[in-house]
């Protein structure tokens, strides 16, 4: 495994000659940050050796090299989710070869269902913790000692430096804005209302179907991290109603801008 990440890296290197500083996972609907990078390259995933290669609507495939906010940046517009059938370690493998390519930073971006009954469908909710409920485990096996260790500390996963800059950088622009804990869930089916209930009880103030696998993978390899999630529904008592994945995307769709804004900021703070 460690010599497919590195011969993935190095190929990138060779093609790109970029060294990011920062890695950028764009989520469900958020591509639109893209539009703000001064792109200098850009490689699809079914061209990257041994990448995985997605298949869900809205995400388009894409490993893109650029700037924004004067930071070199590497971007994934479209990430790969568990519930497509990607084993963990192939979730994960992109976030092992943006290490490899020099990142020291990892920003993420997810929609996700609200359980705490004060949030509010396009609230934005910047990630302060999380809990991993999905059924497998990025570090299970063998442990690949040079990217980190066997039992890698969660004390902090989400940066307090960046958790804070980003929340000022909101609040200083209007923007409403959450602090909260991220449950991670398989799916792909959305929570039954008792499913709901439990999250809350257990802690969570929203539930998504990604990033946790992410961020554990780069917290092994002590990278920063940092994730927002647009909440595109509700799973409070009384206002769970039916929803679907298009509606998750045109909620994710309208809070862009907002979250683009703050991403912009907090790279250039950094
Ligand atoms: N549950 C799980 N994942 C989600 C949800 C949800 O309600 N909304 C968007 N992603």
């Amino acid at each position: 495994m460690l010599k497919k990440i590195k011969d993935t890296a190095l190929y990138i290197t060779k093609k790109t000659g970029e060294k990011p500083f920062a890695g950028i996972i764009l989520g469900t609907g958020l591509g639109g940050l893209v539009n703000e990078i001064s792109i200098r390259h850009s490689l699809d995933y079914r061209d990257i050796p041994g990448f995985p290669v997605s298949t869900v609507q809205g995400h388009a495939g894409k490993l893109i090299f650029g700037s924004l906010s004067g930071k070199n940046i590497i971007a994934m517009q479209g990430r790969f989710h568990y519930y497509e059938g990607w084993s963990m370690e192939e979730v994960v493998f992109p976030v092992r070869v943006m290490k490899m390519l020099g990142i020291d930073l990892l920003i993420l971006s997810n929609a996700s269902g609200g359980v705490n009954p004060d949030y509010e469908v396009g609230d934005i909710m910047i990630l302060n913790d999380h809990i991993n409920l999905f059924p497998s485990h990025p570090l299970m096996g063998r442990n690949i000692d040079e990217l980190g260790p066997r039992f890698p500390d969660m004390s902090i996963a989400y940066d307090r430096e960046l958790v804070a800059k980003a929340f000022d950088i909101a609040r200083l622009h209007n923007i409403r804005v959450q602090k909260g804990v991220y449950a991670g869930v398989s799916g792909p089916s959305f929570e039954t209302p008792s499913e709901y209930h439990y999250l809350r009880v257990i802690g969570a103030d929203a539930v998504g179907m990604s990033t946790v696998p992410e961020v554990i993978a780069a917290r092994h390899m002590n990278l920063r991290c940092f994730a927002m999630s647009v909440i595109t529904d509700l799973g409070v008592d009384k206002k769970i109603v039916k929803i679907t994945h298009e509606e998750v995307l045109d909620v994710a769709k309208t809070i862009e801008p907002k979250m683009t804004l703050i991403i912009k900021e907090l790279l250039e703070k950094i």
